[in-house]
């Protein structure tokens, strides 16, 4: 019935169906020819050849040796991981590493508070919420129910670089060590006519996204290097959304950074185009380009530091999360159906707790430690190393966008 009624108010609202269709998997009830991949629902099967890469590092002073002492504890690879289930702290025999410690970017709702709340409860995990809104924050830990001692809520603006730089010091003087950074946080403005900008002149969705990010896991990389957890990650948040090989990524408008000369010229909209393409502005393609450059950064990471530092670089697609905060400036009428349509139609619906658990997977999970690998989730929640569109692994696209992403936020 839901599915009926459903479908007859798809029919009346045409409006509404295009843009549910536009947003992810409208297209999915059409015919295609591209390769699916990548969702959940489609059943592909489970890669076979997830391995542990677990590499223990060697302390580098007397201070990580005696912290070694008090916390060393193996953790034991497995050839695959199935359901995202989150391994508690105390198995008896066994000791136990010490409280590790993660920055969650956007963590005041959706996925990020999901996955706050995932790692929280594990005991395993202490999550420094990086948040912009401190009280909607602190709300949002409360209303989930995540113990107080198990997080800290710290200020931070990803559309503001002096606040990336800002919130880096703040982190610092607390005297937390980083074991794992997430770039969760995410704007998407898929109905603004005219772009809006950051604090420093980028057009928000690729300012926030990708730029604020960018600074920061630079900024970071140091902080994680020291660690001496087992395993320590740097997780950028990607969508099947930037991805053209998939049947959702070719649901117009798509993603596609072109030559990156409106990036070169810094998207500030005034001499150059507030689109990376150098095209004319769409509040859509702004969020989905933005997501390439999540995914290009995440393999860039990988090339240039994996060998040395031990760090392990991924991105993942969660699935289809219809509930959250990210649609909340699309049209009213979206936001009621869009979480059926998903539900009902495509099935591509993902809750909010489900997907937390992936996310909270890829950040502890001993068995996804591989590096350079963007993650999905197939329909019976296996996880499974997921192909990446011709775009989003272009290398020499990936190295020019890193160069540039330098020379935009002071690195270079
Ligand atoms: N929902 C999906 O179906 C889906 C699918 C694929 C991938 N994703 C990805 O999942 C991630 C999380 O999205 P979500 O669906 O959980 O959306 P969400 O509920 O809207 O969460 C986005 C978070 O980003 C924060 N944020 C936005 N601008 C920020 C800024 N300037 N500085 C700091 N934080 C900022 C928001 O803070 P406030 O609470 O203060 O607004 C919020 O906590 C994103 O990377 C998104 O691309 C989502």
């Amino acid at each position: 019935m839901a599915t009926s009624l459903l479908s007859s108010s798809l029919c009346i609202h045409k409006e509404v169906c295009s843009q549910i269709h536009l947003y992810t998997f409208g297209g999915l009830l059409g015919k295609s020819n591209v390769s699916l991949k990548e969702t959940s629902f489609l059943g592909t099967s489970l890669s076979n050849h997830l391995k542990s890469e677990f590499t223990p590092t060697i302390p580098k002073n007397k201070a990580q040796c005696n912290q070694r002492k008090i916390s060393a504890s193996i953790v034991s690879g497995q050839t695959m991981s199935t359901t995202p289930t989150i391994t508690h702290a105390t198995t008896p025999g066994k000791k136990t590493l010490r409280t590790g410690s993660v920055i969650i970017t956007g963590a005041s709702s959706g996925l990020g508070l999901a996955s706050a709340k995932a790692l929280a409860e594990t005991g395993k995990w202490h999550v420094i919420m990086a948040c912009r809104d401190f009280l909607k924050a602190e709300r949002a830990a409360k209303s989930a129910g995540i113990a107080k001692e198990n997080y800290t809520i710290m200020h931070l603006d990803l559309s503001s670089l002096e606040s990336v730089k800002q919130f880096v010091d703040n982190f610092r003087r607390s005297g937390r060590p980083l074991d794992a950074l997430v770039c969760n946080a995410a704007v998407y403005q898929p109905t603004a006519k005219e772009p809006t900008f950051t604090a420093d002149g980028f057009e928000l969705s690729v300012g926030t996204n990708h730029l604020g990010h960018f600074l920061l896991s630079r900024l970071l990389l140091d902080d994680l290097k020291q660690s001496d957890y087992p395993s320590k990650r740097l997780i950028i948040v990607g969508s099947i959304t930037g991805n053209t090989n998939t049947l959702a990524g070719n649901v117009p408008p798509k993603a596609g950074l072109g030559d990156l000369r409106g990036f070169s010229g810094g998207l500030n909209g005034l001499n150059s185009s507030a689109m990376i393409d150098g095209g004319k502005f769409d509040g859509a393609k702004a969020y989905k380009d933005s997501k390439v450059c999540n995914m290009l950064t995440m393999q860039e990471f990988h090339r240039r530091f994996h060998e040395d530092t031990g760090i392990t670089f991924a991105s993942l697609y969660p699935g289809c999360i219809a509930t959250t905060g990210l649609f909340r400036e699309h049209i009213p009428l979206f936001r009621i159906l869009f979480p059926p349509f998903q539900k009902y139609i495509t099935k591509g619906f993902v809750s909010e707790e489900e997907s937390g658990k992936r996310l909270a997977q890829v950040v502890s999970d001993p068995s996804l430690t591989k590096s350079g690998v963007y993650w999905s989730w197939n329909k019976d929640s296996a996880s499974f190393e997921n192909q990446l569109s011709q775009e989003a692994s272009d290398v020499e696209k990936a190295r020019k966008m890193w160069e540039i992403s330098e020379r935009l936020v002071g690195l270079a």
